[in-house]
């Protein structure tokens, strides 16, 4: 550890986390000297890791907007939300509304630390500390129960959270409650690591390797089949273009980060509650 690197009061810096790498990967200054030495074991791997994590941010924009303008959605739940960075959630969702509500929820002490930013001061968004493992706690949290109107449609955004529940976590019961408490014409947005050991066997060895390094430093991470992760959107009605590689999930004109590595091994969509 770095010796000018001071832990903020109740963040561990001893371990790495999932929430610090990826804001290393995305370009943040949250992060610490035993986070990124489980990036540059990643990057080691998947050398365009850093275009992956502009892909991720990019995708988590064009869905948002997507939401917002296009299917009418005007309150959000984003589980795993992550730590503040360049452009988030709410701030997406109010250049098409700003009175869109949003309830982001992270179970990383950093992100309550660093949620500040997250927040826009007029009472539209708000952040609590839960754990998607107990997706009950969330749907009946009071914040979530002042912010959201359940008989009004909701976004649930699960941006590349279940990929870090492993297979005895029941990602897919969490993922089952959390769509039964939308009311109709609500939306899922999902971004998920994936295996395409049927379309892309060559991709498969160096996902396998991925999963194989983020279990071992990070104890999560699991790159699934495309049946297991379009499994996670139910009998929700998959919108075009369907499941596809980030770039392809509605290109808006932005520049397309340079995927090569990691191409295909997300995928991203979104589904609607009919
Ligand atoms: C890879 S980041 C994704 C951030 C953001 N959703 C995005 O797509 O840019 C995953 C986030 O999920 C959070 N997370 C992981 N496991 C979680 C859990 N069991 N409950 C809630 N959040 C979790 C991590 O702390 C981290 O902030």
């Amino acid at each position: 550890m770095a010796a000018e690197e001071v832990a903020p009061p109740g963040v561990d810096i001893s371990t790495p986390s999932i929430a610090r790498v990826y804001d290393y990967m995305v370009g943040g200054k949250d992060n610490f000297e035993v986070d990124r030495m489980v990036a540059q074991r990643a990057l080691e791997i998947v050398p365009d890791g850093l275009e992956a994590g502009r892909a991720c941010r990019a995708l988590l924009r064009r869905a948002v907007r997507y939401l917002a303008a296009e299917a009418g959605i005007r309150q959000f739940l984003d589980i795993g939300s992550g730590l503040p960075t360049e452009t988030n959630v709410h701030q997406v969702a109010h250049g098409v509304d700003p009175a869109a509500r949003v309830v982001y929820v992270d179970n990383d002490p950093s992100v309550l630390v660093h949620g500040h930013a997250l927040l826009a001061g007029d009472g539209t968004t708000a952040l609590i500390e839960a754990d998607i493992r107990s997706p009950e706690t969330i749907l009946e949290h009071p914040v979530v129960r002042e912010k959201l109107d359940f008989t009004q449609p909701i976004g649930l955004l699960l941006f590349s959270v279940l990929h870090h529940l492993n297979d005895g976590e029941d990602p897919g019961g969490i993922a089952a409650t959390l769509r039964d408490a939308l009311p109709p014409g609500s939306h899922l947005a999902i971004m998920h690591f994936w295996d395409p050991a049927e379309e892309h066997p060559e991709t498969s060895a160096r996902v396998r390797e991925s999963e194989r390094v983020f279990n071992e430093s990070l104890g999560t991470g699991r790159w699934r089949r495309r049946a297991e992760i379009e499994a996670f959107l139910g009998d929700f009605e998959l919108i075009e273009p369907g499941l596809v590689p980030l770039a392809e999930w509605r290109p808006d004109g932005e520049a397309v980060a340079e995927q090569k590595e990691t191409y295909y091994t997300m995928l991203a969509g979104v589904a609607r509650k009919r």
